[in-house]
């Protein structure tokens, strides 16, 4: 597939070594790999919309940046959004913002779990979910992903038997980062159905939501049912889907007063509470305008993956890319290289100059793999692929 971009150029190499950019930086200044390309932290190098960067331009020109009162067309312009692109009536009652899903999650933990108390994760996952969990001095209770090689589904028999208590909350990852999973509807109906039997709290982590591929569908955790509606915080932004997480603006969203009234005061006790300038502006400038820029964005991401897959298949068969269903991101199963799992992100690095998420940050279950974020310009892309090419010949001599 070669998709030509109408209207936004995401081929336009953009230098951001001169921005503050963790993506950049830290591979480049604190790992000294000067020429490194990373492809790690979750944020793509793609320009924002330009509706975003004009709206924040204008307000920027403005030269007074004082406490916000947040309007209710920010709102407004999520409630849309989520009506138009996934079919879900949210009310602006339903609604809180916070200043990332990060700590929401955080939040959510210290709101509706006691110290001590099991939180269940899916695991492999992105792994500030450990952290919201094992910082509060909460338990981690896995419930392992099952892999048959290609793909990853949730094991429910396992997750029956890891609830040991009423009222103990999931923190779900939908789309899955890093497994690239968009769950089915059946899927999340069946673990909707343990959750409501078995009294779970689920916090719905739904950032990738926008990030969906052609043959697959998001479905809202939240929108399968009243009963699962009202056990269930979802967090969502605009970060991932409009390229703008430095904004740190996202908002949850719970139809159970008394859950979103727990969600406050402990956002309130986190001394959160009037949001950034910015972030307020870029929030609703992405939502209200930034459709067409998505659009455009999904089919050029999805070449991009046609890309990997070809190329790593005829040139580099000791690594196999997980295709992802959604998100950016995406692993690739490095096992069949026989390099010791510990020595891998490594060799990526000092081989072939290129920085990847490691795999075990996710979780051990991902020994021997990494994770790509594959959000970039496609001549970086194949750059970084030539490189690991060569790298992986070096191998063999
Ligand atoms: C599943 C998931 N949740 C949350 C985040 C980060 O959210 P925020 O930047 O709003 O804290 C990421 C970023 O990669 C993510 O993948």
């Amino acid at each position: 597939m070669n998709i030509v971009s109408s209207k936004y150029d995401f081929d336009k190499i953009i230098d951001r070594t001169a921005t503050e950019s963790l993506k950049w930086v830290y591979p480049r200044k604190v790992l000294k790999v000067e020429d490194a390309i990373p492809m790690w932290v979750a944020d793509m190098d793609f320009e924002a919309p330009p509706v975003v960067v004009e709206a924040i331009r204008r307000r920027a020109d403005h030269g007074i940046y004082g406490y916000p009162l947040v309007p209710p067309s920010f709102y407004g312009a999520a409630i849309d959004w989520l009506r138009r692109r996934h079919g879900w009536e949210v009310q602006k009652s339903w609604m809180a913002m916070t200043p990332g899903i990060v700590p929401a999650l955080n939040y959510c933990v210290r709101a509706f779990t006691k110290p001590g108390d099991g939180v269940i994760i899916q695991t492999p996952v992105y792994f500030p979910f450990y952290n919201a969990v094992e910082n509060n001095g909460r338990r981690i209770v896995r419930n392992p992903l099952r892999f048959d090689g290609r793909r990853y589904t949730m094991d429910f028999d396992d997750l029956r038997t890891k609830i040991d208590a009423p009222g103990r909350m999931l923190i779900l990852c939908s789309p899955h980062n890093p497994v690239g999973r968009v769950w089915t509807r059946e899927e999340l109906e069946a673990l909707g159905r343990i959750a409501v039997e078995r009294d779970l709290i689920v916090i719905s982590d739904e950032i990738h939501h926008d990030l969906i591929y052609r043959g697959h569908k998001h479905h809202v955790l939240a929108a399968l049912g009243p009963d699962l509606a009202s056990r269930t915080i979802t967090c969502i932004a605009p970060s991932k889907t409009f390229n703008i997480p430095g904004l740190s603006t996202a908002a949850v969203v719970a139809s159970n007063p008394d859950l979103l009234k727990k969600f406050e005061d402990e956002a309130e006790r986190a001394g959160f509470e009037l949001g950034q300038v910015f972030g307020i502006i870029g929030f609703e400038a992405a939502y209200a305008h930034g459709e067409d820029w998505l659009d455009e964005l999904l089919p050029y991401l999805e070449a991009s993956i046609d890309l990997m897959e070809k190329f790593l298949e005829a040139r580099v068969p000791g690594i196999r890319l997980i295709r992802p269903e959604g998100t950016y991101l995406a692993l690739l199963d490095c096992r069949g290289l026989g390099l010791e799992p510990a020595a891998l992100n490594d060799f990526f690095l000092k081989k072939a100059h290129v920085y990847f998420s490691d795999g075990a940050t996710f979780g051990k279950e991902l020994e021997g793999f990494v994770r790509i974020n594959f959000g970039c310009p496609r001549a970086l892309l194949l750059e970084a692929l030539e490189r690991i090419e060569q790298a992986v010949k070096g191998l063999c001599q």
